[in-house]
């Protein structure tokens, strides 16, 4: 892997393509108005090049997704999902809404219960994304406790597959299905988890490490939440 697209002409995809030029790599960042990426790619260090989303995505062996958040459906349509079949596709976007930030927290325009990755991987199967695939299995209120919710989601790990640092501000059960995982809270120990054990977090834990164990077979896992009801499923963290 040597050509590396990335989507996006704003600050994030300039760092991440000025990175990967400085390792070597030859890189083209894609906008639908390239013109304006030619002020970068002059003065850039290395093989760098600019195009369309889809110059840069049918160019590319990897592909870096740097995008605003609510334009990134669209932005894979335009690169051309068959662009992105069977390739790696780093994605770093964040689900921000366009509405201002409320009392000073932004806002997603994505469902508690969904993540924008599920979205993109649903509209680019063929697309080797590293992130994890989750699945909302199904939720049920709980009229005890009002607010709260019982959630099932179900987690794929592809191979390689690493999460970064959150919290659930909830309770999590896991129950491991397929593979191996490696799991562990701030505080906590490390273990390594096959079929058939479990794992609990508590609202308060910050989760550090969650991972595939293998780099070669995927693995699958089934979490139980107890949760607030308009709660995200996972919070960054620190
Ligand atoms: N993972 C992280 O640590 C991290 C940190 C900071 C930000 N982010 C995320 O990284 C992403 C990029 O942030 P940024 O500040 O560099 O750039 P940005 O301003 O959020 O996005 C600019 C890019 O979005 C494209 N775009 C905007 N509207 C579009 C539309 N309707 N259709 C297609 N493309 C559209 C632009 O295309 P054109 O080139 O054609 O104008 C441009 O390439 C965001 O999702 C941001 O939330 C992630």
């Amino acid at each position: 892997m040597h050509k590396i697209g990335i989507l996006g002409s704003g600050k994030v995809g300039e760092v991440l393509a000025d990175g990967f030029l400085k390792h070597g790599y030859a890189v083209t960042r894609g906008s639908r108005e390239p013109a304006k990426l030619e002020a970068w790619r002059s003065a850039a260090r290395g093989e760098a090049r600019v195009g369309t989303f889809a110059e840069a995505a049918a160019w590319a062996d990897a592909v870096v997704l740097a995008v605003k958040g609510t334009a990134a459906e669209a932005a894979i349509e335009q690169a051309g999902i068959a662009n992105l079949a069977g390739k790696l596709v780093i994605d770093a976007t964040n689900p921000i809404a366009d509405a201002p930030p409320k009392n000073g927290a932004l806002s997603y325009f994505t469902g508690a219960n969904e993540s924008l990755i599920g979205r993109l991987q649903a509209k680019a199967p063929q697309a080797k994304a590293p992130q994890a695939k989750v699945t909302s299995l199904m939720s049920k209120d709980l009229p005890e406790a009002p607010g709260k919710e019982a959630l099932m989601i179900a987690v794929e790990y592809p191979p390689g597959s690493s999460d970064p640092v959150h919290r659930h501000n909830a309770h999590a059960m896991v129950y491991v299905l397929e593979g191996s995982i490696v799991m562990q809270v701030k505080g906590g120990k490390q273990v390594t988890l096959r079929p058939g054990q479990t794992f609990y977090e508590g609202p308060d834990d910050v989760h550090v490490i969650g991972r595939n164990a293998s780099k070669t077979k995927r693995a699958r896992f089934i979490v139980v939440l107890i949760k607030d009801k308009s709660a995200p499923v996972v919070v960054p963290a620190e």
